[in-house]
């Protein structure tokens, strides 16, 4: 197999804090085995419209403290025709890339899948998203400082919900995942998670206003995953006036709050690590695999397993939820 000696850096789908870390790490361990780096902006739309610029170490400079992505990020329409993905693969032979490492969630890491079946690259992923909904890691970048954001918001809430004796409704994100809100109401003392992975086991609602969640105190948090099924936290709130008027709920929805900020040393440690591990990757001949952690320890996922798998939240900790909450 040929050596690697060019290859092309791009993030896709949401942003999430510790990207640049896993960026700059990238570029460096690169260059530092002598490959070169090509910067893809704004993700697949990037490569299709060719926005393609050389890195260099000092292009990576004082970013690890960074949110967002100094590379923009997209969900790019035509990346999912073939004829994108044509302009797409020209672009980058042009430019020289033998490589692509792609930073994102599970609709990115699906589009690196069928680009690189469809024209045989070397594409190495690396999970970039706050919701840790991807299968064979443990944690995906992002998610350890999103968690730490809604812990500092929900403290904040917790001080009005006291004073006002009032029931909240927190809205997280996690795009159909519970994890920000179920580990995010263990943080920060929450009275509840609902989380979409439960949905077809019991009525969640219900089973929070039936055990009596009220009888020791006089507010309540509750932590709402995002779920445009159900309607989330409003869908949520609709049904207690209906349901259960005796309760006076608030909503608050956290939003792309939760997307911002500088990433917390977790984070930084975690991208730092697998972005170096992408090039280690690639060097070996890995290719159609994201880097993931499992117990500590990096592991390559193939993509087909990273996207299709969707682990379920522990139900321990559901249940940790609920005794800690009487
Ligand atoms: O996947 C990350 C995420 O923030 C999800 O939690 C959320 O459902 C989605 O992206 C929101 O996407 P957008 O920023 O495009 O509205």
């Amino acid at each position: 197999m040929a050596q690697i000696q060019t290859i092309g850096i791009l993030t896709s789908g949401g942003d999430a804090p510790g990207m640049n870390a896993a960026i700059r790490a990238v570029t460096r361990t690169a260059i530092y085995n002598g490959i070169r780096v090509m910067g893809i902006k704004r993700g697949y739309y990037g490569l299709v419209y060719n926005e393609i610029e050389e890195f260099t170490s000092k292009s990576v400079s004082n970013i690890i403290q960074q949110g967002g992505t100094i590379l923009k990020t997209a969900r790019c329409k035509e990346f999912t025709t073939a004829e994108g993905r044509h302009k797409a693969y020209e672009n980058m032979r042009a430019a020289g890339i033998d490589a692509l490492v792609v930073i994102g969630g599970d609709g990115s890491l699906s589009g690196a899948r069928i680009f690189a079946e469809e024209y045989d690259i070397a594409i190495v992923g690396l999970p970039g998203t706050i919701d840790n909904d991807l299968g064979g890691t443990d944690r995906t970048i992002g998610y350890d400082t999103a968690l730490n954001t809604i812990v500092e918001a929900v403290d904040k809430i917790r001080d009005t919900a006291t004073s006002h004796e009032r029931l909240f409704l927190v809205e997280v994100m996690g795009h159909m995942a519970g994890y920000l809100a179920l580990n995010g109401a263990i943080a920060s003392g929450a009275e509840a998670a609902i989380i979409p992975e439960m949905e077809t086991e019991i009525d969640q609602l219900a089973d929070l206003v039936n055990r009596g969640f009220r009888k020791s105190k006089n507010s309540a948090i509750v932590l709402v995953a995002e779920n445009p099924t159900t309607g989330g936290a409003m869908g949520l709130a609709q049904r207690i006036k209906e349901e259960f008027p005796e309760y006076d709920a608030r909503v608050t929805i956290l939003g792309h709050l939760q997307r911002g900020g500088s990433p917390t040393a977790a984070d930084r440690i975690l991208a730092s690590r697998m972005g170096a591990q992408a090039i280690t990757a690639l060097r070996e001949g890995q290719r159609n695999v994201m880097i993931g952690i499992k117990n500590g320890e990096l592991v390559y996922v193939p993509f087909s397993k990273a996207t299709q798998h969707h682990p379920i939240p522990n139900h321990d900790d559901m249940e940790i939820v609920k005794m800690l909450s009487i």
